[in-house]
């Protein structure tokens, strides 16, 4: 991760069964376009996601869809410190499951389609990084949309990024008015994955 981020986390216990495979299997047993995957991302995947994640001291790393926990503990164990994690789940047991799991983050049970109402106004314009999980590929047009409508809700201009199992844009970027980048692959995920980052366009050109 990026420097901002103060080393606070190397010493915490994360367990090694964060990942919870028959949680996430029974969910996507459930529902599988909500889950959008069989098994969690793997640890390359997470290290990626990792790599491409910027905070400042002031600011917090919100992270969509986050599961079982995967890649929210890569994100405390690169050094971000738990108060500055904000999880948004929309399946409670799985809330739940993040709650017990990472003492001291900020978990969320909700629809990440609400995100202005659910992140406090006053850590609106103080996010470093929106990480979405969510499979949004699997989604129509207008349903990407409000995602992307309510990132930019609390996190004007900054954009997000995105993994996905697509070689190409998971999302179509030009009817979004993004300008997209695939920051990083792995083939070490089942299936092989990319990370993308998309910014929106106005605010691309003037940086
Ligand atoms: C592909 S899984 C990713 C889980 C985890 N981040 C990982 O990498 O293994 C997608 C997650 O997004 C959650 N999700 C789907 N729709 C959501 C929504 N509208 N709001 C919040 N979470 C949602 C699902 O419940 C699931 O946990």
């Amino acid at each position: 991760m990026d420097a901002g981020i103060e080393t606070a986390g190397a010493s915490r216990p994360l367990g090694q069964d964060i990942a919870n495979a028959g949680l996430f299997f029974r969910r996507w047993l459930a529902n599988p376009l909500q889950m959008g995957s069989i098994v969690p991302s793997s640890p390359a995947l997470c290290r990626r996601v990792v790599a491409h994640t910027k905070a400042a001291e002031d600011q917090i790393v919100v992270e969509l869809g986050a599961g079982t926990g995967v890649v929210s503990r890569a994100l405390l164990e690169s050094g971000l410190k738990p108060e500055r994690l904000f999880v948004v789940e929309i399946v409670p047991d799985m809330a739940d499951h993040l709650r017990q799991a990472f003492p001291g983050i900020n978990v969320i049970q909700g629809d990440a389609r609400r995100l202005p109402q659910l992140i406090p106004q006053h850590y609106h314009g103080r996010i470093g990084t929106v990480i979405v999980g969510i499979p949004l590929v699997l989604l129509p047009l207008a349903e990407q949309r409000r995602f992307i409508d309510a990132i930019e809700g609390v996190a004007p201009g900054l954009g997000f990024i995105l993994y996905s199992y697509c070689i190409t844009s998971p999302l179509p970027w030009k009817k979004h008015g993004l300008r997209p980048k695939r920051e990083a692959w792995t083939p070490m995920n089942i299936p092989p994955a990319s990370v993308w980052r998309y910014v929106p366009e106005a605010k691309d050109r003037q940086t």
